[in-house]
């Protein structure tokens, strides 16, 4: 099976996608509506929205993203996003999903985080409901907001469980603050039944990466590939259990890797756990296959692309369940055992 073969079985098949956010999973045509409600001349057409998908560093970025958060004015709206999600997993047979729902944007909204909650959950059930896969969610934070806004994310969580949360992340600007300064919010996750996830090695490099596995000893690292320039890192991510979900477009889009020089073939090769997602599908303009396309254009083998489909159902905080494909009886490429 050569690699166009391999990405054509890939299609077909039952996949797991373990990064990506709801607010990011926009429709350009759904931003040109939230936009056209709301009043703003932010998103006047679809080539307004596709005009702005290249950055020049992950504030730029950022700064867009704060953009498309603030035509979010109701519970409605988010259910919309949520809808645009769902659609895109079931047109992509994407049957296995850990989705990052921010309750500290939410609140930066001003709106009531019980009501957006529910108008999610609803969206999210029903998709479970006609058979189309599992959703789970990661509760996220963000980074720039700083640790008490962290804080209150839990605390939310704390007082009203949302059982479809499995996880806690923290996303935004990984350069604003040390992982250090939410060592206490990372404590109290155990407690509340999340497994910790941390956005770290996107712009950071080795020493950020090697911070947030000492302060905050994530199972999973939403990027990782800045760990790829010390070699003795990558040696302790391949002994470990630490997967990293990367995002090839994404890391494209922002600078923080051109394509061609992203190392996630090395981290690969060398063992490390690699799942491949697509971040912000609405406002980069990928598919999960397109993140395959990628790795293969990269020179990933078929074998390759298998074990790092094979790994997002593995990386799964979920247990497995029948949407989980079986276990290959065979396969030489390396995978978490
Ligand atoms: N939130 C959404 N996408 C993000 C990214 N690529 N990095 C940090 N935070 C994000
Ligand atoms: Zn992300």
């Amino acid at each position: 099976m050569n690699a166009a073969e391999a990405l054509r079985a890939l299609r077909l098949r039952p996949k797991a996608e373990l990064h990506l956010h709801l607010e990011g999973s926009v429709r350009p045509a759904t931003l040109v509506r939230l936009a056209r409600a709301a009043g703003s001349p932010l998103f006047p057409d679809l080539a307004a929205v596709r005009a702005r998908r290249r950055f020049d560093g992950l504030p730029g970025f950022l700064s867009l993203y704060r953009d498309v958060c603030r035509l979010l004015r109701s519970p409605a709206d988010f259910a919309l996003l949520a809808r645009d999600l769902t659609a895109r997993l079931r047109r992509e047979r994407i049957t296995y999903a850990e989705v990052y729902v921010s309750p500290a944007i939410v609140d930066r909204l001003g709106l009531d985080w019980l009501a957006v909650r529910d108008a999610v959950e609803a969206v999210f059930a029903g998709h479970e409901r006609r058979g189309h896969g599992r959703i789970r969610v990661l509760l996220d934070a963000v980074r720039h907001f700083g640790p008490d806004a962290a804080h209150r994310v839990l605390d939310l969580h704390a007082r009203h469980p949302w059982p479809r949360a499995v996880g806690f992340g923290l996303g935004g600007d990984e350069l604003a603050l040390p992982a250090r300064d939410f060592a206490s919010v990372y404590r109290r996750l155990d407690r509340l039944g999340l497994a910790p996830v941390v956005h770290a090695g996107e712009v950071g490099g080795p020493d950020s990466v090697a911070d947030a596995l000492r302060w905050l000893k994530p199972r999973r690292i939403a990027h990782g590939v800045g760990a790829a320039g010390d070699p003795a890192l990558v040696r302790r991510l391949a002994r470990s259990d630490v997967a990293l979900d990367v995002c090839l477009t994404s890391n494209d889009a922002t600078g923080a890797f051109p394509l061609p020089r992203s190392p996630v073939l090395a981290l690969l090769r060398a063992g490390v756990t690699v799942t491949l997602a697509t971040d912000d599908p609405g406002l980069f303009g990928t598919t999960l296959l397109g993140e395959y396309r990628c790795l293969a254009r990269l020179g990933a083998t078929p074998l390759e692309l298998a074990a790092v489909a094979r790994s997002g159902f593995r990386a799964a905080f979920a247990p497995p369940g029948r949407h989980q494909p079986p276990r290959p009886a065979t396969g030489s490429a390396r995978t978490r055992s």
